[in-house]
């Protein structure tokens, strides 16, 4: 157990270096000198490219641009070499059109709370992941498509982003809130919701900046000696927090940066569930 724990950890690591450090949405928003340069630089490497094929739009806009310049540590070429396998990865999986298809019967198996937002705006991913489990037939015989729904949800929360960026509001990230409450490995046996998790954390690796932190709530004890191992709470590597079931010091710390009428009731809050 504790080993499938370590595993799901790492990939948390991995993700970690697309997560914010310690900047405000501001800060997000005004360039460097060193960072303009960089964007004029890449830019023109992504004009240059006749077969890039870009169909939508907003991934020819600075503040698009800038989080995968960002991820690369202004490294031009890095940042453009990582863009083109996006673009490929996005045609690979028609990314364009997957808030087109029909989710519904993963929405009703894998609780997830997508209306909420915090106090900057930002669009919270609020999973009841504990509750996957629930359902484990469900969970294991469509697993692929379930994985491709939480693709869905994040696409549908970033696309909030930029309307809300077309209507003059400085939003460029999401909050995501992982809920295990009721998640346990040894009663439910919930070994499918694993790969499952560790998925939607990886997800993020196509979305570089976009999530500002992950946390987790009602994380089991070992969930922490995992973290602790690893150090994951060191602020300055990680915005990842962990809270064990402790419900006031987790609802604390989220009612610190979000409303409760933006919370779900599972997370503390009064916002209705649809
Ligand atoms: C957004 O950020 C810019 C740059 O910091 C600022 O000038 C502008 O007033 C902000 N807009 C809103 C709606 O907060
Ligand atoms: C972009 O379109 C051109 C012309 O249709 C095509 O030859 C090329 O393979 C496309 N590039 C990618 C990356 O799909
Ligand atoms: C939960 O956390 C609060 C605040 O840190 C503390 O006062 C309380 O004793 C804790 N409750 C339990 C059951 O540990």
């Amino acid at each position: 157990m504790q080993l499938i724990f370590l595993v799901a950890f790492l990939s948390l690591n991995f993700m970690s270096t697309y997560c914010q450090q310690d900047k405000i949405v501001e800060d997000e928003l005004l360039l460097t000198l060193d960072e303009k340069n960089a964007l004029g630089k890449f830019q023109q490497a992504l004009k240059d490219d006749k077969f890039l094929n870009i169909t939508e739009p907003y991934m020819m806009q600075e503040i698009y641009l800038i989080k995968w310049l960002r991820a690369a540590h202004l490294d031009t070429a890095k940042a453009y070499n990582n863009y083109r396998m996006n673009i490929k990865w996005r045609k690979e999986n028609k990314m364009d059109t997957i808030l087109t298809e029909d989710f519904a019967v993963q929405m009703e198996h894998l609780p997830i709370f997508i209306d909420g937002e915090d106090k900057m705006g930002r669009p919270i991913i609020a999973a009841d992941a504990g509750q996957w489990d629930v359902r484990r037939g469900v969970v294991s015989g469509l697993r692929d498509m379930a994985t491709r729904f939480l693709y869905y949800v994040i696409e549908k929360q970033y696309k909030k982003i930029r309307e809300k960026q077309y209507k003059g509001e400085n939003v460029t990230q999401i909050q995501v809130i992982v809920d295990l409450s009721g998640y346990n490995l040894v009663q439910h046996g919930c070994l499918n919701c694993i790969p499952l998790y560790i998925n939607f954390i990886r997800s993020f690796d196509h979305y570089p900046y976009l999530a500002h932190s992950i946390i987790v709530v009602n994380a089991p004890p070992v969930f922490e000696a995992v973290a602790d191992l690893l150090n994951l709470r060191q602020p300055r590597r990680f915005r990842v927090h962990i809270f064990g079931n402790n419900k006031s010091e987790w609802h604390k710390f989220l009612l610190t940066f979000i409303s409760p009428n933006q919370l779900p009731v599972f997370l503390g809050g009064t916002a209705v569930e649809n």
